[in-house]
């Protein structure tokens, strides 16, 4: 189809649906989420001239995985957001079944996304190609085209670039699919952006001490974060191992030593990024002054997703809050950008015994939670926050099947930071030493009900709405 026809469907399908779905009492005010259709991965985070921009994967004609187009928001602030004009739409023969997910960078003054052009075959087989597309003065992107086809020894999953300059090069992790079905990441070189250089596997199922570690590695992401070298990605085909890997799919990270001479990144082990029931394909990107900021999508690709209530308004999902990262003795501790705290209105304060809290409206809100022993915090329904001592339990009753289902926490509990909107929560252990994230569907307004015969401290904030 050509793009202008594309652009026309989209559009109309936007103005056919951004009603109701602006009205569902469960769309977020302050996370970010598609005016219609299904959201996954966000792409391209940047700031570009001073400006924040964050791509996502869009499908705008249904809530369902489909042939994907890149969605695109800027902001001046990362709290007030703005929906820009679609920035992809895969109208090329080199991106007939979606323009997946990649990055941005800035080029000579001009913002240049980097992405994967995927197409699929009628006998279930696939190819990818990676492909350019510069912003031209009418703040269109225009599409040069693939700059890499399929590596020789891989099959067609090979996708998702995440490009970054260094010592006047520009360099590009890839996730792919070996020949014997091994997920890998691979490090490309490259002087100008068109003509790439494979350097090698740095990363994978198989390699660097790992044994079998998944049949996929998609969107990863390589940084420099406290003098350390992080790479973050997401393997598919982990079994579940007592309390990790429960998600379908995990996201994590490995901290190591990048040598792109020798195309090598010795690391130590994976760590998950998120254990909450909804997080993945986070991407990066280092701000003007030097922080290192994650946003994720709240959301796995595990047909659960459809589920969600808000299919019936005609969207689906959202994205994480913005978060900074900072790394503490070999571990990535995450807290919400600082910029998040302009959204808090009065602080209201409490404490006492969990049992006598007050009932706060918890819809959009923050709530600081310091405890030590036990109590346990009701989010409206859906959702239960549960710490006994040693293990923190966020339990919910799964969507699909009705059973309920839970996520633990091992570790010394001091301070809950738990940033809840309409329909999603983030739940920051110890100052971001770990997170949990999730979905959920309260009764709304949602009320938070605390119980327990051990005192906790509480601080209250209901967050203001941002512009989306
Ligand atoms: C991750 C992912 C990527 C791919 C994109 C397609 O969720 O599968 O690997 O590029 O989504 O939407």
């Amino acid at each position: 189809m050509t793009e202008t026809s594309l652009l026309k469907q989209a559009l109309r399908s936007v103005v056919a649906g951004q009603v109701k779905a602006a009205s569902d009492p469960y769309r977020p005010v302050w996370h970010l989420a598609p005016p219609v259709g299904l959201l996954n991965d966000p792409n391209g985070f940047i700031q570009h001239k001073g400006r924040y921009h964050v791509f996502y994967q869009w499908n705008p004609l249904a809530c369902a995985h489909g042939a994907k187009f890149w969605g695109h928001w800027s902001s001046a602030d990362l709290l007030n957001w703005r929906h820009e004009p679609l920035a992809l739409a895969p109208s090329e023969a080199y991106e007939t079944h979606g323009c997946y997910s990649g990055s941005a960078v800035s080029d000579h003054g001009h913002l240049t996304l980097i992405y994967t052009g995927n197409v699929k075959y009628p006998d279930g087989s696939r190819t990818a190609f990676q492909c350019l597309a510069r912003e031209n003065a009418k703040g269109e992107f225009d599409k040069t085209g693939p700059v890499l086809d399929l590596p020789e020894g891989y099959t067609g999953h090979v996708r998702d670039p995440k490009v970054w300059r260094k010592g006047g090069h520009w360099f590009m992790v890839l996730g792919a699919q070996d020949l014997s079905l091994q997920g890998k990441v691979l490090l490309l070189r490259s002087d100008d952006l068109l003509s790439w250089e494979f350097l090698g596997e740095i990363a994978g199922s198989n390699l660097n001490g790992l044994g079998d570690f998944g049949y996929m590695w998609e969107c990863p992401d390589l940084f420099r974060l406290d003098g350390q070298d992080v790479l973050i990605c997401c393997p598919q085909g982990l079994p579940a191992q007592a309390d990790r890997y429960l998600n379908t799919f995990q996201s994590g990270y490995f901290v190591g030593h990048l040598d792109t001479e020798k195309a090598k990144f010795p690391h130590g082990e994976f760590t998950e990024l998120d254990l909450g029931f909804e997080f993945y394909a986070p991407q990066t990107t280092q701000t003007d002054e030097g922080r290192r900021l994650l946003i994720g999508w709240m959301g796995i690709p595990d047909g659960d997703e459809f589920y969600q209530p808000t299919v019936e308004n005609g969207w689906l999902h959202t994205l994480t809050c913005p978060r900074e990262l900072t790394l503490v003795a070999g571990k990535i501790f995450q807290r919400p950008a600082r910029e998040l705290q302009a959204l808090r209105g009065d602080m209201q304060q409490w404490q006492g015994l969990a049992d006598d809290a007050p009932v706060w409206d918890v819809t959009r809100a923050e709530v600081d939670i310091e405890t030590v022993q036990a109590f346990s915090a009701d989010f409206g329904g859906d959702l239960l926050l549960r710490w006994d001592g040693d293990c923190l339990h966020l339990t919910r009753k799964n969507r699909r099947t009705g059973l309920p289902e839970e996520r633990v926490w091992h570790g010394s509990l001091r301070k809950l930071t738990v940033m809840c909107d309409s329909s999603g929560i983030e739940i920051f252990i110890n100052d971001g030493e770990a997170v949990m994230t999730s979905r959920y569907f309260p009764v709304l307004p949602a009320r938070l009900n605390f119980s327990g015969h051990y005192p906790i401290a509480l601080r209250h904030w209901l967050l203001a709405d941002c512009v989306l």
